[in-house]
């Protein structure tokens, strides 16, 4: 299957990602989750906009990974229904999402390590170019211009946001920050329309913090894309976000702006009155 015939197929399983009209870009719809009989996330509803940034907020185990996870295709909800771009997704897997334009950048950054910088970025295309591609498989001129391509699109997003001294190096070898930057522009690289972003500022230094704030206002800003941020640094969310949502015990607590949302009785006494940022 070539990549346009991909790319058609996901348009149809997912929607159109290039919809303007849309209303809404991500509509988490009544969604609730049980693994191995535990109830992890209960009706739980949210939506974002074209162009808009949705902050996720919530105490350790609350919900908010996983909720990335059905949204991405990862876990499927028990109830409730996601759409991207106007699209129920319940038939698709992580590929089919990540194909159409779905950026997804993970909590844990541990175990890409064995890649380069530059490696781990192009994995971010790979969705659209080589696991569908039967041209790839056989080694086809056609699928050698792809991985090019991939990689001058990866090269060029490195040098962008000033990684371009460690694109050859392993992950391994590279600081803790840079590794996070490598896995925003991993999830980045494809330009998606909707971005998932898990803990970006995890274990990073205040001044790589300040970086990654920058790069993804930039990247927002500049691609127009929708983005769910995570992140316990409420300060971090609050500065990039036009409305929050707060999760407690894999419920919505309290969703809307800031000073709504960080008001709520239940936030304060599950979140933000335990001293955890
Ligand atoms: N695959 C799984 N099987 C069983 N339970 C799971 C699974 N994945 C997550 N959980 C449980 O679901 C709850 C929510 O976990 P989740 O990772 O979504 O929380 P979180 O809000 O992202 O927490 P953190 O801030 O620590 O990252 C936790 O109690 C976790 O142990
Ligand atoms: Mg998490």
């Amino acid at each position: 299957m070539s990549s346009d015939n991909v790319h058609d197929h996901a348009k149809a399983a997912v929607g159109d990602p290039d919809r303007e009209d849309v209303t809404d870009r991500l509509r988490v719809d009544g969604v609730s989750l049980e693994l191995s009989g535990v109830k992890i996330l209960h009706d739980v509803s949210l939506a974002v906009e074209p162009g808009q940034t949705v902050g996720l907020l919530g105490a350790n185990g609350s919900g908010k990974s996983s909720l990335l996870n059905v949204v991405s295709g990862y876990y499927k909800p028990t109830a409730g229904a996601v759409f991207i771009s106007g699209r129920d997704i319940a038939s698709c897997g992580p590929a089919r999402i990540a194909a159409h334009r779905v950026g997804r950048s993970f909590q844990s950054i541990g175990k890409m390590s064995d890649l380069t910088v530059l490696e781990n970025v192009m994995l971010g295309l790979e969705p659209v170019w080589r696991s569908s591609s039967i041209a790839a498989v056989l080694g086809l001129p056609s699928s050698r211009r792809a991985e090019a391509d991939a990689r001058l699109q990866a090269s060029t997003i490195i040098d962008e946001f000033d990684l371009g001294g460690y694109e050859h190096k392993l992950l391994s070898a590279c600081p803790y920050g840079v590794r996070k930057v490598a896995d925003l522009l991993r999830s980045m690289v494809s330009k998606p329309k909707l971005l998932l972003l898990d803990e970006p500022t995890s274990g990073v230094s205040m001044e790589d913090r300040a970086g990654i704030l920058e790069l993804i206002r930039a990247w927002a800003a500049r691609t127009g894309c929708s983005t769910v941020v995570v992140d316990h640094d409420i300060e971090f969310v609050t500065s990039l976000a036009d409305s929050l949502v707060a999760l407690v015990g894999g419920s919505v607590a309290a969703a809307g702006g800031s000073a709504e949302v960080l008001g709520n009785e239940d936030v304060i006494a599950t979140f933000l009155g335990t001293g955890k940022r």
